[in-house]
């Protein structure tokens, strides 16, 4: 739910995924009359109150990835954010060693604060992200450090992007009920309305084979379809009331899978007749569900079997088409982890922790039943969907600290 908390002269201020508008009120001090006032053109201040507190070199280092700020100012407050929010042990992960290695490659973006999301490599090696806050599209050259930021409408806000044969960079605009097409060639954008109003917010998209655009609308219920030849764009509800659709994915057949953030359900679409068949996840203690979290996202291996991350309870989980059967892995970091992007590279599934700090990445081996875990460098949070590259790396990136990265995969080890 985006609810509309307070205008600012320089930015609308949107709490995200909150029931209500969080505006925790803070302790006393030097600093605090500042953070009340320009911490919050982006988030609440509850994402302070409630963060896992930090260092004082972290508090500083964080905060330079928000905001530019001068001394005396940074200093007053990294003070007062180190005294009042000191470090809390209590969300440190739980790491599993083994013999998997990685290289984690990471880049500041641009635009400060901007909530980096979603990114992906197209074929000839660029890395591609949306600057959900920044209401942009960026473009890293992971060999030489360059990039380039694309500016949308202000009120886009694209949740995510996906890349067409053609080299187009399709977003999702999240903020103003659009789809838009980028062609990095010529640096226009193309504009396509939903053609319902009730059809807010699209969320998570996927390039079909054919060429079509499937893509998730979590807040207004919906699942669509834009073909690009024609800019046709069709909708559909979901028979499950306040289903949330969020990840998206499609198997080897050409169904497409979507995940249920509001429900324990994973559903398959006919991208020929719209016919709609839901699965059941297991739902032992519906009462652990913090307000509607179940499954963020998915990732489908070889066989078309369905992996998820159900991201309310803590689990990892696999979803047998053919038998509507499950079986599911506690995460090494246990319930409370929120494992959210998940990908499957030679049919090794990796996700995330992302509420433990530092950000966490996980490896499990289906064969083995073996997890593997390693601290995300830039050290804080959090990754909210992760793509598997042509040469099967692993593209990931941190909305708080405001990176890009590439994780290098050692296949020999
Ligand atoms: C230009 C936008 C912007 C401004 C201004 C901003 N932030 Fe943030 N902040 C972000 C984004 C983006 C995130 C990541 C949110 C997410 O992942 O949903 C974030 C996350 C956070 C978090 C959570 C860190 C974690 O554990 O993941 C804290 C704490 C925080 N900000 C503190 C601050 C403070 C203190 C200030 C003022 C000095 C500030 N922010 C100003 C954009 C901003």
């Amino acid at each position: 739910m985006y609810q509309l908390c307070r205008h600012l002269p320089t930015a609308v201020v949107l709490c995200i995924s909150l029931p209500v508008c969080a505006q925790t009120s803070l302790p006393d001090g030097p600093g605090k009359e500042f953070v009340e006032a320009a911490c919050v053109a982006c988030h609440q201040t509850n994402l302070i109150a409630n963060s896992a507190g930090y260092t004082h070199e972290r508090w500083r280092s964080l905060i330079g990835k928000m905001m530019d700020l001068e001394e005396p100012l940074v200093g007053d407050i990294t003070q007062y954010l180190a005294a009042n929010f000191p470090e809390k042990y209590d969300r440190r992960p739980t790491l599993v060693s083994g013999d998997a290695r990685v290289t984690f490659l990471e880049w500041d973006v641009p635009t400060l604060g901007q909530r980096p999301r979603d990114p992906l490599m197209t074929p000839d090696g660029m890395i591609w992200w949306a600057g959900m806050y920044g209401s942009l599209i960026g473009r890293l050259d992971p060999g030489t450090g360059e990039m380039t930021e694309w500016k949308l409408d202000p009120e886009a806000r694209p949740h995510s992007i996906i890349d067409d044969a053609e080299g187009n960079i399709w977003y999702t605009g999240n903020g103003n009920g659009t789809m838009g097409m980028l062609d990095p060639e010529t640096g226009e954008i193309t504009v396509y309305p939903m053609p319902d109003p009730d059809a807010r917010d699209p969320h998570t998209p996927v390039v079909t084979n054919n060429g079509d655009i499937w893509f998730t609308l979590q807040n207004s219920d919906m699942l669509g379809r834009l073909v690009p030849d024609m800019g046709d764009i069709r909708l559909t509800g979901m028979p499950t009331e306040r289903a949330r659709p969020y990840g998206i994915k499609e198997d080897s057949d050409g169904m497409i899978w979507v995940a249920y953030r509001g429900a324990p359900k994973i559903a398959r679409i006919d991208p020929d007749s719209w016919e709609i068949v839901e699965f059941a996840t297991p739902n032992p203690d519906p009462q652990s569900h913090h307000g509607n979290y179940y499954i963020r996202r998915l990732a489908i291996d070889s066989n078309d079997t369905i992996w998820y991350v159900d991201s309310g309870r803590g689990y990892l989980g696999r979803l047998d088409p053919e038998t509507g059967e499950t079986r599911e892995w506690l995460t090494p970091s246990g319930p409370g982890s929120h494992p959210y992007a998940i990908e499957i590279i030679d049919d090794i599934v990796w996700f995330n922790e992302s509420a433990q700090r530092p950000d966490v990445l996980v490896r499990f081996d289906p064969e083995t039943e073996q997890f593997q875990s390693w601290a995300i460098p830039s050290g804080v949070g959090i990754i909210r969907h992760m793509r598997a590259t042509h040469d099967g790396n692993l593209v990931i990136h941190q909305s708080s600290t405001n990176t890009v990265g590439l994780v290098l995969i050692d296949h020999e080890s």
